[in-house]
């Protein structure tokens, strides 16, 4: 079997799954996005948003836009060395305004984490990565446990790893948005890209 075979199998059975209330009202499952026969390198991220939401691929919201950028300027190939997941297959939301259906995105919630683990484990598993890259706090704890946090690791190999497999933080692009005086910031996350991309050529 080969490893599109094995994830398509696994994505047939995350889309049964119904465990928490957002998997029974989502748009579309985010399951994930990429070559696995190319990619040396698996990206988590937290949890689907909006655009991830409609279009079914992680990633393509603001956070995606302002990543692929990065991405191109650390000539990191997002179509080939990467396969793209998240901590969550579905949109965790909040209803802001009933009258007109409008949802915000929330945090994942803890059950919501441990509901879809197994899914996001055996994708590693079946892409089998050189490197895995955990971006934001919510995936490097979900991976590496809490006594981490990004702003201590993020860019060092330090001892983060899966089951023998080095893993490494970066900062979310949400928070990067986000922050008032992001160039500092901004450019430390170009740095450890780049840094990524010397560790698996
Ligand atoms: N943020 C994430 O963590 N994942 C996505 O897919 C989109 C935004």
């Amino acid at each position: 079997m080969t490893k599109q075979q094995m994830l398509n199998d696994l994505k047939k059975e995350c889309e049964k799954c119904q465990v928490c209330e957002i998997g029974k009202c989502r748009t579309n499952l985010v399951f994930g996005s990429g070559n696995p026969d190319t990619a040396r390198i698996v990206l988590i991220g937290e949890a689907p948003g909006e655009q991830e939401d409609l279009q079914g691929i992680p990633f393509v919201g603001k956070a995606g836009q302002f990543m692929n950028e990065y991405l191109e300027k650390a000539e990191i190939d997002r179509k080939k060395d990467l396969y793209i997941i998240n901590t969550l297959k579905c949109r965790p939301f909040l209803i802001k305004n009933p009258q007109k259906g409008i949802k915000s995105n929330r945090p994942p919630k803890r059950e919501e984490k441990l509901a879809c683990e197994a899914f996001m484990l055996k994708q590693i598993e079946i892409i089998n990565p050189k490197l895995i890259i955990l971006c934001g706090n919510n995936a490097l704890k979900s991976l590496c446990g809490s006594k981490y946090t990004i702003t201590n690791v993020h860019g060092k190999l330090a001892n983060l790893e899966y089951k023998g497999r080095k893993a490494i933080a970066i900062y979310h692009p949400s928070y990067l948005i986000s922050y008032a005086h992001s160039e500092v910031k901004n450019q430390e996350f170009l740095e450890d890209l780049k840094y990524i991309k010397s560790l698996v050529d």
